[in-house]
């Protein structure tokens, strides 16, 4: 029952930022997703007899291709698989399942924030035993395989039926069926005070929470309206939808204006959150008040101690390099170590394992803990909502605190989309090409310090990740960071992150736009991007 099917390698399997995310027209070619999943499981080993966490999103394609995964493992040898129902597990709930069950890894299904759809994009990412996103090493040995692939292994059954919760056998493998939430919100139980949460809702505390058509919706409902008592309706778009009801799964301020229109309305509830396509993002806003990720990853960090699962302090706090400062200023003053890190969740993953950092976020909309090895957007707004019930004031009290106390990382992200690849990396090349010369001039953004291309050095393996982004140091601590995206599907993206930091005393109260104008210029000026992409203004800003 077990065939040995024959093929050609694909050259174009590589998996980016995020494992392998394509076009769905891609993935439909005879055996791409199938010499994608041997390409893994060939770079793997030991996995004989051990258990293995499939599900997905629920985008266009997941079924399929999870029946795809599920006779491969059995063909391969792996001797349970466990898998969400309905093929649905989020990005954190899988994560948690890989933890709590002792698996020897996990396939999760998405292409995250990217739209779904037959024309839009899907994606397949492995995650290793500890729950987070395989490291560089086993992704680069992925990568290495599917460029020699020459065969597959399929278990020539009958699809499984994984609509149903239990247990069957497919050939010599068990499948179980799982329920893809009662765990995870158990977890969340576990960490953050639900009662306190439920008696500021019972107080006439109100909230939205957007799950976009996509896989927090099941989670959400339990979780807000079901455990938290949250009224029905609290969550919008709470069915996951092969196609996301043709929208943008994406929580930014574009992707989710629906949500933002409404809390920046008269009568907007107290507190509003979305999350993405597989449900690891977060937005957060406040009654008339938008939090960025930086500066909420700065908030947790300052305030989790006053949720029981952070009762006893944090290890560290961990960010990505193009994420802002704010939660270096949090981490001075509590006296803890403070990891810059590469773009990419999978970064953060050694320093969780070691106990170096508790809490970890981006600016791409990813923040989480030690909880999981992946960021978790309902995890998020659960801390806010437990810091909420503590502190009893509003996010906008909050956040003005937070910047009389540590001062304010002004930020924005300015993304210039579906760019053409080589005029992208011909503009990376020329900035690559001037570093050396920039100390010591002067633009539009001041006085430049330094320049550099970020490289990390792993504190747990001592493994080097270079050319992670260039970045423009000026005297005053503002900075300009460029770098490529690693999770589009089209084209090349161009990311901009600019930063200014103003003191405690300073100017707290300006507009984003206002405080970062002198910058922006000086990013025209330095990388020339109008002349390399022939856009004026960036798609998306953030
Ligand atoms: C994914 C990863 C994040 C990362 C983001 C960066 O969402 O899970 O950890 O921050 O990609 O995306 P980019 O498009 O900037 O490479
Ligand atoms: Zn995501």
């Amino acid at each position: 029952m077990i065939q040995t099917v024959a093929t050609q390698p694909f050259t174009d399997q590589k998996p980016g930022t995020s494992g392998l995310r394509k076009k769905v027209r891609v993935f439909q070619q005879p055996h791409y997703a199938e010499n994608f999943v041997q390409s893994v499981f060939d770079s793997l080993d030991g996995y004989e007899g051990q258990t293995l966490v499939v599900g997905g999103d629920g985008r266009y394609l997941n079924r399929e291709v999870i029946q795809t995964v599920l006779k491969m493992a059995a063909a391969n040898g792996f001797g349970r698989v466990l898998v969400g129902k309905g093929g649905i597990l989020s990005t954190p709930a899988a994560s948690h399942l890989i933890r709590s069950s002792g698996a020897f890894g996990g396939l999760i299904l998405s292409a995250s924030h990217n739209p779904g759809g037959p024309d839009e994009d899907f994606g397949i990412k492995y995650n290793i035993g500890n729950g987070g996103p395989a490291p560089e090493k086993v992704t680069d040995a992925i990568a290495a395989r599917s460029l020699a692939i020459d065969s597959y292994k399929l278990f020539d059954g009958p699809d499984v039926d994984i609509d149903a919760i239990g247990s069957s056998l497919l050939g010599g493998m068990t499948v179980e069926v799982v329920d893809p939430v009662a765990g995870y919100a158990d977890l969340m139980a576990s960490l953050f005070d639900f009662g306190a949460i439920r008696a500021m809702i019972a107080g006439g505390f109100t909230l939205a929470f957007d799950s976009m058509s996509a896989v927090t919706g099941p989670y959400a409902v339990e979780i807000f309206e079901g455990r938290l008592g949250a009224p029905a309706g609290t969550v919008m778009n709470g069915t996951p939808l092969p196609d996301f009801g043709h929208h943008h799964p994406d929580p930014n301020l574009v992707h989710a204006k629906i949500l933002y229109d409404r809390m920046m309305a008269a009568d907007a509830p107290d507190f509003g959150a979305a999350s993405d396509g597989d449900g690891d993002r977060n937005l957060i806003i406040g009654r008339h008040c938008y939090v960025t990720p930086s500066d909420s990853l700065a908030v947790l960090a300052a305030n989790a101690h006053l949720a029981p699962g952070y009762a006893a302090g944090l290890k560290g706090i961990a960010r990505s390099m193009p994420t802002s400062g704010a939660a270096d200023r949090v981490a001075e003053k509590l006296g803890l170590p403070l990891y810059e890190t590469p773009t990419g969740w999978k970064f953060f993953g050694n320093l969780l394992d070691a106990g170096m950092a508790t809490i970890c976020g981006e600016e791409s909309a990813g923040t989480g803990s030690d909880h999981v090895r992946e960021k978790d957007g309902i995890w998020a707004v659960l801390l806010w909502l437990n810091i909420l019930a503590v502190r009893q004031q509003s996010v906008a009290t909050i956040m003005a605190d937070h910047w009389t106390t540590y001062g304010r990382n002004y930020y924005a992200r300015h993304d210039y989309e579906a760019i053409a690849k080589d005029k992208a990396d011909a503009l990376m090349a020329a900035l690559r090409d001037k570093l050396d010369s920039l100390p010591g001039t002067t633009n539009s953004g001041g006085v430049v310090k330094s320049a550099d291309d970020f490289a990390y050095t792993d504190p747990t393996d001592q493994s080097v990740s270079k050319n992670q982004g260039v970045r423009i140091l000026f005297t005053d601590g503002s900075r300009v960071v460029f770098r490529l995206s690693g999770t589009g599907t089209e084209g090349a993206t161009l990311r901009v992150y600019i930063e200014r930091y103003v003191g405690p005393d300073g100017e707290l109260g300006l507009e984003t736009e206002v405080a970062l104008a002198p910058l922006i210029a000086a990013a025209q000026e330095v990388a020339d991007i109008a002349g390399y992409t022939g856009m004026d203004q960036p798609s998306v800003i953030t």
